[in-house]
């Protein structure tokens, strides 16, 4: 057994030791403890929240959407600013709830709390928080409440980094149908602007016999879609012994049998190889659906951003890909307002949009994050300035997106039911292929499963359809 597997089975042990202790002190007060799990962030955030959820699960804590539970654990993010500032407000208002209950616990997790001088903030002004850790070792979940019932004060344990992957721990899944399974962890890309390096560590990608595994388990268990995860898929591999590139794990992914769709988050352009797009055009499981975010048009910022590309590189990547997969959709991140950005790059920015015309782009203002390059560059733009720009890029956004995502009115497609529709209970809500949802007359029995939907009317961003 390697030093992995250990772990992994002491902490199924803690877990063991625990669903007594928490059934004990469910007894005593006569109803069953429950917990509550807030998500910032990214889908990386979100996986392991699956895994915090899946482990206080299995210790036997029962979920409940309200804060005023038995235990709260607020997964952070702290890509931009903003992020930050929402888990402050929140964490103010959870005082109140912990005052009646004496038995409410607090924990704070993810990139956030990698930040020391964060760390330091809630130490000296949220005393009420009672478990801190961070990226490196959700997996320790059960064992640091056990340590809190054990001990008073603040438990904290966060890890500067690790070369660790533990395996084969639980997980609550949100869907029953799809999933989302992590294939590398942390950045070495070290974009200029971007926290990520700092606060989920150096690049490691699971071995490849790990990843079939579970999806393996996920298939028999009546997952039909996948979500591959890493902040560059495209680099997947490359520290692995035998070497094994993104495109060839995809191939061993295909011939999952009983997997339906595959898809994959997020590509770095200057990663995506020729190899991947052969596949993917190959491919009947891999979506039509690539997310190749592009940051900035300007050759010159996307150099202090260190991104390792130009504009035209990245326009002929657009085109390759377009060449052999016609009927791809790209969305893309933009940033605007980096400190370097004058008026004119900006100008290079819309020029990609309009030749890409993404069917949707996630706009952002640039915030200056502690401890990266950028947050020593100087601003060459106001305020004002690049408010206004923003705005600009926004509408220009919206109505190619309008425009795109209506391309195919009138045909029919296959479509992966998601759900119930939440506005009107007559409808269901279905995915296609790249990713546009669409709604129809259905019922819930339609979860989870496959239907031929003709798309009757485009609606922008959505589209309104029958079952043929
Ligand atoms: N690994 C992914 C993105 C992770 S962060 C990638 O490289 O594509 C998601 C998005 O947040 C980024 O694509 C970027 O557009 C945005 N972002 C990251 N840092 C930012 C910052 N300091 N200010 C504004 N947006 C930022
Ligand atoms: Fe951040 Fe760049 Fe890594 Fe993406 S690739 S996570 S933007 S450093
Ligand atoms: Fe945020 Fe961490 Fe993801 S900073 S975007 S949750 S990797």
């Amino acid at each position: 057994m390697n030093t992995n597997e250990t772990e992994a089975l002491r902490q199924k042990e803690i877990m063991e030791r625990l669903k007594v202790r928490i059934s004990d002190i469910s007894k005593e007060l006569g109803r069953p403890l429950t917990y509550c799990s807030i998500c910032f962030g990214c889908q990386m955030n979100a996986k392991d929240s699956e895994k915090l959820e899946g482990i206080l699960e299995t210790i036997g804590y029962v979920r409940t959407d309200s804060e005023d539970c038995d235990f709260l654990i607020m997964n952070t993010c702290t890509v931009r600013e903003n992020a930050n500032l929402r888990v402050y407000g929140r964490l103010g208002q959870l005082k109140k709830y912990k005052k009646n209950n004496p038995h409410m616990m607090i924990a704070l997790c993810g990139c956030m709390m990698q930040e020391s001088l964060v760390v330091e903030k809630i130490k000296e002004s949220y005393r009420h928080v009672d478990i801190i850790f961070g990226t490196h070792n959700v997996f320790k979940l059960a064992e640091l409440i056990e340590t809190k019932l054990d001990t008073k004060g603040m438990v904290i344990d966060i890890w500067e980094g690790t070369s660790e992957i533990v395996e084969d721990l639980p997980s609550e899944r949100k869907y029953d149908f799809k999933c989302g399974v992590n294939i590398m962890f942390g950045c070495n890309n070290f974009c200029t602007y971007c926290i990520v390096p700092y606060v989920r560590g150096r690049e490691r990608s699971r071995r490849p016999e790990d990843i079939i595994k579970e999806i393996k388990e996920l298939v028999a268990d009546g997952v039909v879609e996948i979500m591959l995860l890493g902040q560059n898929v495209n680099s997947y591999g490359k520290n692995l012994e035998p070497k094994i590139t993104f495109a060839q794990l995809l191939t061993q992914v295909e011939q999952i049998e009983g997997l339906k769709r595959i898809r994959f988050m997020t590509s770095h352009p200057k990663d995506l190889s020729d190899e991947l797009i052969e596949v993917m055009a190959k491919s009947k499981k891999i979506c039509r659906h690539l997310h190749l975010p592009f940051q900035a048009g300007s050759s010159r910022v996307l150099k202090d951003m260190n991104r390792c590309y130009t504009k035209e590189q990245y326009l002929e990547l657009v085109d390759k890909i377009r060449t052999a997969m016609p009927d791809i959709s790209l969305t893309t991140d933009i940033i605007v307002g980096f400190p370097t950005e004058t008026e004119e790059d900006f100008k290079e920015t819309l020029d990609v949009v309009r030749r890409v015309r993404y069917d949707s782009a996630f706009t952002f203002i640039y915030s200056k994050r502690t401890g990266t390059p950028a947050a020593n560059m100087e601003y060459v733009s106001t305020d004002e300035e690049i408010k206004e720009r923003f705005d600009k890029l926004l509408s220009e956004v919206q109505s190619i997106a309008k425009e795109t995502c209506g391309r195919y009115e009138g045909t029919t497609q296959e479509v992966l039911v998601e759900g119930v529709n939440e506005q009107d209970p007559s409808l269901v809500t279905g995915r296609l292929s790249n990713n546009l949802l669409v709604h129809f007359p259905g019922t819930s029995d339609m979860i989870g499963r496959f239907m031929d939907v003709k798309l009757t009317e485009a609606k922008g961003f959505y589209y309104l359809g029958e079952t043929v």
